[in-house]
């Protein structure tokens, strides 16, 4: 059950591994990040993702579904692991209003561009 293995792998610290390398990083300047929130923290594969990749002098612009916890701590936690990435304000989306959310989408998109 995915509720099962999320508490497990939190516990565990675990550090899911990435099917597949992103070759080319360097040639991108603004890395958009999407995940879920779980009991406060993003999926434990993303702290694979920002201890496998450098990503200082990138811009990271974070997006977080949940219910209704926003990003959590997510954004500190992130920042700390790529503390020389510049991050702008991360958008939530809330699952509940997911499928109403375009605008909200749109209007971020154009303010990082
Ligand atoms: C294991 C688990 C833990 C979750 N913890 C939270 C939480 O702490 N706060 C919150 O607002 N939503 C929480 N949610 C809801 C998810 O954030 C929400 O279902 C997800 O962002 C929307 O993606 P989905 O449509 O694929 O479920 C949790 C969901 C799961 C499965």
């Amino acid at each position: 059950m995915v509720v099962d293995d999320v508490k497990k792998e939190q516990q565990e610290k675990a550090r899911p591994k990435i099917k597949n390398k992103i070759e080319n990083i360097d040639e991108y300047e603004t890395i958009y990040v999407g995940y879920p929130n779980w009991w406060g923290e993003m999926p434990m594969i993303l702290y694979t993702f920002f201890e496998d990749y450098d990503l200082s002098n990138k811009t990271i612009a974070l997006f977080c579904t949940s219910g209704e916890s926003g990003l959590s701590d997510t954004e500190k936690t992130i920042q700390v692991l790529e503390p020389s990435a510049p991050m702008v304000k991360g958008l939530y989306v809330s699952k509940l209003a997911s499928k109403e959310a375009t605008s909200d989408v749109k209007e971020w998109v154009n303010e990082i561009k």
